[in-house]
């Protein structure tokens, strides 16, 4: 991945190098990413998680390994990654298998039925960019999972309004969709301008559909106070 400022940055905090911002940018808009708070602050393990998956797991754009570093405690977990700066930091804070993989590409990278259950959090399906990418997505993630897999996906909801509020937000006209788009910046480094395809869960659930997939539950995060987030539960028909 030429450049990564982002990944470059994270790697930088984690190795107390770090001496700029990193910054997200849409135009002259601009707000500091929260490095520790984001990747390196314990990450809540709600009942949910645990419930819901089983190992063997894919970790999808794993970051530093946060998850991954709780989940191969109770079993096999692979973690994949786009950013080398974060495959390398994962294997140094003890990530058992870290892997340079592109979430958008799985057939090319595991076999049929490889895992048991799947997890991406921190909204990065998004970079499906849309529906059709998104469905091809869940096409290739039914391939590398088990009959009986389950999936959770973490998506901001455009139609809570703490999501128009996001950096890049852009409206779309039609209900449940919408759009994001920025890049990082990093001591002075721009890097590749990311699009992300917002969608409700009703769009989710619509998207699902010749998939080999069903939404089987949602839940906002926090519940008792939605703001922009919702993590869905994916089963397999
Ligand atoms: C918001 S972070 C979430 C990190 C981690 N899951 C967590 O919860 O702390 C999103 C991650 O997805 C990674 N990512 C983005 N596109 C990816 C792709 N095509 N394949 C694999 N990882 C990707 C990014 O590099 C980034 O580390």
């Amino acid at each position: 991945m030429a450049n990564d400022p982002f990944g470059r940055a994270i790697r930088d905090y984690y190795l107390d190098k770090q001496e700029e911002p990193l910054i997200e940018r849409n135009g002259d808009e601009r707000r500091e990413h929260p490095i520790r708070r984001f990747y390196f602050d314990k990450p809540s393990m709600d009942g949910w998680k645990k419930s819901w998956l089983n190992g063997p797991l894919l970790d999808m754009g794993a970051g530093v390994g946060s998850h991954a570093l709780y989940f191969q405690e109770q079993f096999e977990t692979v973690a994949i990654e786009i950013s080398e700066h974060l495959v390398e930091t994962m294997r140094e804070r003890g990530v058992q298998d870290p892997r340079h993989v592109d979430m958008f590409s799985l057939r090319d990278a595991f076999e049929r039925d490889r895992f048991q259950s799947a997890l991406a959090f921190g909204t990065q399906v998004g970079l499906v960019g849309s529906i059709q990418g998104l469905r091809k997505f869940l096409g290739d993630l039914t391939y590398v999972t088990a009959p009986d897999a389950t999936a959770i996906l973490h998506c901001y909801d455009p139609d809570l309004e703490g999501t128009r509020t996001l950096l890049g937000f852009r409206d779309d006209p039609t209900p449940g969709l919408a759009y994001r788009v920025l890049h990082f910046e990093y001591e002075e480094k721009v890097g590749e301008t990311l699009l992300f395809r917002l969608f409700s869960p009703d769009r989710l659930r619509e998207a699902t559909t010749g998939t080999g997939w069903e939404v089987s539950e949602t839940k906002y995060c926090p519940p008792e106070n939605p703001g922009d987030q919702y993590e869905a539960v994916l089963t397999k028909l």
